[in-house]
C-alpha cells in the first residue's frame, strides 16, 4: 500500500516540458510571500491570542513563527529538489507515497478552503468597521453569527448563561460582507484573474506601510505597567483541551503565518529556484515575524492585552459567543473595550490611543489587501484539487476548463460555495483554527518526507540542503504537533474527521483510479491549452496590474 511512490523524475519530466516562462527573481518571490502571509492574522486574529495568553502572546509569535522556520527549511530543501507546483502533496507523492499524499492534499483542503473563509472574516470585519465609521450603520444581524451560534449551543444542550443571553440578543444571524468578499474573489477566478507580481508587490507596501504606521505610533505610548501580569493564563498544556496559554495562543496565532508555503508552489516560475526558492521562503517569514513581534508588543503596550472573563472568573474561549455578549455587556457600561473583544484589533488600538483617522486608513488598507489573500488561497485550493485530479485521484471532471476563460471553472465555484458557507456562520478564530489543523499535518508530513529522502536517495542532487536536517525536521514534527494538540478540541477533531471522510473517499474512488496506480506514471495532461497544474499565468488570465 505505501508502494504507490511517484519517481520524482516523472514529476521533474513534466515540469519540464510545461517550459512555464521563469520570470521571478529572490525579491518578487520574498515579496509572494509576505503578500500571502500578512493578513486577518496579524490584523484580526492578534485579539484573540490575547485573550488566549495576555502579554505572553508575544511568546506565542516566537514559538509560532520557530515551527514555521523550521517547516520552512524543509519546505525549501524539497522545492529546490522538486521545483514543481503542487507543493506538499507533490513532495508527499514522491516520497512517501500516494497514501499519505492523499492524506495531505485532502488536509490542505482545509488549509486552503477554511483559510480562505477565515480571510473573508477578517475582511468582513473591517468592511463593516469602515462603513460604521463613515457614520452608516451596518446591521449587527447580517455582519456576523454570534446569535446564531449561541442558538446552536443551546440547542446542544448549553446552559442559559448571562454572556449567552446576551449574544443571543445582540448577535447577527450571518456574515454577509464575508459571503459577498468570497463570491467576487471566485469570479475572478473564474474569468481568470491572476495576481500579477507587480500587483502583488503594490499590497504589500500597502500592508508594510500600515503595520509600520502602527508600530509608530503604539511604540511610543508603550506603557511597561501594561505587560503585567505577563502569563495569565500561564504556557498551557496540549492535553488539556482548553486552548488557553502561550502554547494556545501558538495554535491560533500559526494562521498569521500560513502562506510562506505559496513560494514553493511558485518554484516553476522562478529564476534560480535552487537559490531562489529558499530565500524567498525564509526571507518572507523573517521578515513577517520581524513585524509581527512589533506590532503586537505596540498593541500591548498602548492598551494592554488581558484576557476578559466570566461572573465566575472563568477566561472565555475567542470566538464562543458567551464572550461576544460579555464584550457587549463591558461596552454597553461604558468601558473601553477591551483588545481581546476587538473585531478589528489594530484599528481599535489606534482609535483608542486617540488616531482615530490612521486606525480608519489602517482598517481601509485591510479591506484593499485582504481580497488578495483570499484569492490567494482560494488559488491555492484550485491548483491542488487541479494536480490531484490529473493524477487520476478525483474525477477529471472537477477540473474541467471553462470553453471561454480557460479556467478550472467548476472546481472553483465548488470551492467558493464552501468557502462562502463557513465564513457565513462560523466566526473567524474558529475558521483559523480548522485551517490550522490541517496546515500542521501537512507541514508534518513535510518534515518527514525531507528525512526519508535524505536516507532513500541521498546522491540526488540537492541544491539548498537544510542545515542540520536531523534536528530540524523532529523539531518541526515535534512543533506541529504540539501546536495541533494545543488548539481547542473541537478544532482537534475537525482533522481526524475529516481525515476519515478522506480515507473513505480514496478507498472508494481514488485507489482505483490512480494513475500511478494503473501505472500510467506519463501524466496525461486535462487539456491541452492549461498547465496539469495551473500556476499564477493561466492562459487566458486577466493580470490584476
Ligand atoms: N497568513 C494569512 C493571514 O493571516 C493566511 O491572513
Amino acid at each position: 500500500m505505501l508502494g504507490r511512490v511517484k519517481p520524482l523524475d516523472a514529476i521533474l519530466a513534466t515540469a519540464e516540458k510545461r517550459a512555464l516562462h521563469r520570470t521571478l527573481g529572490p525579491v518578487q518571490l520574498t515579496l509572494l510571500g509576505i503578500g500571502a502571509v500578512i493578513g486577518t492574522g496579524i490584523f484580526v486574529l492578534t485579539s484573540e491570542a490575547a485573550q488566549k495568553a495576555g502579554p505572553g502572546m508575544l511568546l506565542s509569535f516566537v514559538v509560532a513563527g520557530s515551527v514555521c522556520a523550521v517547516a520552512a527549511l524543509c519546505y525549501a530543501e524539497l522545492a529546490s529538489m522538486v521545483p514543481v507546483s503542487g507543493s506538499a502533496y507533490t513532495y508527499t507523492y514522491a516520497v512517501v507515497g500516494e497514501i499519505f499524499a492523499w492524506m495531505v492534499g485532502w488536509a490542505l483542503i482545509l488549509e486552503y478552503a477554511v483559510g480562505a473563509s477565515a480571510v473573508a472574516v477578517g475582511w468582513s470585519n473591517h468592511a463593516v468597521g469602515l462603513i460604521n465609521g463613515l457614520g452608516f450603520h451596518f446591521p449587527a444581524v447580517i455582519s456576523n453569527a454570534d446569535g446564531l451560534l449561541a442558538h446552536v449551543q443551546l440547542a446542544l444542550g448549553a446552559a442559559h448563561s448571562e454572556d449567552l443571553d446576551k449574544a443571543l440578543k445582540i448577535g447577527g444571524w450571518i456574515n454577509v460582507p464575508a459571503i459577498i468578499v468570497t463570491a467576487v474573489v471566485t469570479w475572478l477566478l473564474v474569468i481568470g484573474t491572476t495576481e500579477s507580481a507587480r500587483f502583488n508587490a503594490v499590497l504589500v507596501v500597502v500592508k508594510i506601510t500600515a503595520l509600520t504606521a502602527f508600530v509608530a505610533l503604539t511604540l511610543p505610548v508603550l506603557d511597561a505597567e501594561n505587560f503585567n501580569p505577563f502569563l495569565p493564563t500561564g504556557i498551557g498544556n496540549p492535553l488539556d483541551s482548553s486552548g488557553l496559554g502561550v502554547l494556545g495562543a501558538a495554535a491560533s496565532i500559526f494562521f498569521a503565518y500560513v502562506g510562506f508555503d505559496a513560494v514553493s508552489t511558485a518554484a516553476e516560475e522562478t529564476k534560480n529556484p535552487q537559490r531562489n526558492v529558499p530565500i524567498g521562503l525564509i526571507g518572507s517569514l523573517l521578515i513577517c515575524t520581524a513585524f509581527y513581534l512589533l506590532v503586537a508588543s505596540g498593541a500591548i503596550g498602548a492598551i494592554g492585552a488581558q484576557p476578559v472573563v466570566n461572573a465566575a472568573g472563568r477566561v472565555l474561549l475567542p470566538g464562543t459567543p458567551e464572550l461576544a455578549g460579555r464584550c457587549a455587556a463591558i461596552v454597553q457600561s461604558g468601558a473601553i473595550e477591551p483588545l481581546v473583544c476587538s473585531r478589528e484589533a489594530l484599528v481599535h488600538v489606534l482609535q483608542a490611543i486617540d488616531w482615530p483617522l490612521i486606525g480608519r486608513l489602517v482598517g481601509l488598507a485591510a479591506v484593499v489587501a485582504l481580497p488578495s489573500v483570499v484569492l490567494m488561497m482560494m488559488f491555492g485550493q484550485t491548483r491542488i484539487f487541479f494536480t490531484m485530479a490529473r493524477d487520476g485521484l478525483l474525477p477529471e471532471k472537477l477540473a474541467s476548463v471553462h470553453p471561454k476563460h480557460r479556467t478550472p471553472h467548476v472546481v472553483t465555484v465548488v470551492t467558493g460555495i464552501a468557502a462562502a458557507f463557513a465564513a457565513a456562520v462560523l466566526p473567524v478564530g474558529r475558521l483559523a483554527d480548522y485551517s490550522n489543523a490541517g496546515t500542521l499535518f501537512a507541514f508534518m508530513m513535510v518534515a518527514i518526507s525531507v528525512m526519508v529522502l535524505r536516507r532513500t536517495n541521498p546522491n540526488r542532487a540537492r541544491p539548498f540542503r537544510a542545515p542540520f536536517l536531523w534536528v530540524i525536521a523532529p523539531l518541526a514534527i515535534i512543533g506541529c504537533v504540539t501546536l495541533y494538540l494545543s488548539l481547542p478540541l473541537t478544532a482537534k477533531l475537525v482533522l481526524p474527521v475529516w481525515g476519515v471522510v478522506g480515507l473513505v473517499v480514496y478507498f472508494g474512488y481514488s485507489r482505483n483510479r490512480s494513475h500511478v496506480g494503473r501505472g500510467m506514471v506519463e501524466v496525461p495532461e486535462l487539456d491541452p491549452d492549461i498547465p496539469p497544474q495551473p500556476v499564477p499565468s493561466l492562459p487566458g488570465g486577466t493580470a490584476l496590474d
